[in-house]
């Protein structure tokens, strides 16, 4: 089984607990679709479990942020991303290279047999939000989009939108307590949000993240401390609303 998470973002706790389950789960492999550092006060920890334990870590606009200072960041994200830079410039190599070098080594996007892994969308690796289901008119183009474009390729996770769903051939699912399984059956096309560990913004403020056997897919949510976060986000000098935002899920 393998797990797909994104957006870490910094948040130790939240990460701690979906590897936690992860092992109790029987995890084999984790693959990140980025977004590892921003907004969050432990970039260093958080930074090297990435390099420790995944196998796969996307370039997401945070790394890139991180990496090339370009962004079209508001004031508290490009605050939060300059004061990383500066945590991860002091901070010592893993596996012999430096963590700033370990982000800008970072690939957009990983075809791995029927499964293409991106941060953003298919059209903008890095960039694109894919935002379709809240507007009916673009439900139906994304679903076009899964007939047309899905070549070469049947599931496409993503992250970015730091919300969990599913969009398919036949409309968008949102998981919830009720219905967190899926059985994704060979040549079966979707488009896979696995939502946000460190920074949900479904208005649920547990971590998110999903499991795949090659059939079954499942999307997970999961209490962590968030108090402990909020706390270390303040301490750290990183914005108000960046603590306020965890406790909200939005
Ligand atoms: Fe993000």
């Amino acid at each position: 089984m393998i797990a797909i998470l994104s957006d870490l973002h910094s948040n130790l706790e939240a990460t701690e607990v979906v590897l936690e389950e992860c092992e109790r789960l029987g995890v084999k492999e984790f693959l990140c679709l980025g977004d590892v550092i921003g907004y969050g006060p432990d970039p260093r920890a958080v930074a090297e479990i990435a390099t420790r334990r995944f196998t796969a870590s996307l370039m997401g606009n945070h790394e890139e942020a991180l990496v090339t200072k370009r962004h079209r960041f508001n004031p508290h994200a490009a605050h939060a991303i300059d004061w990383t830079r500066k945590q991860l410039a002091e901070s010592p190599a893993v596996n012999g290279q430096h963590p700033l070098d370990w982000f800008a080594a970072r690939k957009p996007f990983v075809l791995r047999g029927k499964m293409l892994l991106v941060h953003g969308s298919i059209y903008d690796p890095v960039h694109d939000y894919v935002d379709e289901p809240e507007n009916p008119v673009e439900s139906q183009q994304m679903i076009e989009t899964l007939s047309r474009d899905f070549a070469g390729f049947d599931l496409c996770f993503a992250g970015h939108n730091h919300t969990p769903f599913m969009a398919t051939m036949l409309g968008t699912i949102f998981p919830h307590d009720g219905h967190r399984e899926f059985r994704l059956p060979p040549g079966h096309k979707a488009y896979i949000c696995v939502g946000s560990v460190g920074q949900p913004r479904d208005r649920d403020v547990r971590a998110s993240f999903a499991t795949f056997d090659g059939e079954m897919l499942t999307f997970h949510r999961l209490d962590y401390d968030v108090p402990k976060t909020q706390k270390k986000i303040l301490a750290a000098g990183l914005n108000r609303f960046l603590s306020e935002r965890l406790g909200q899920g939005i």
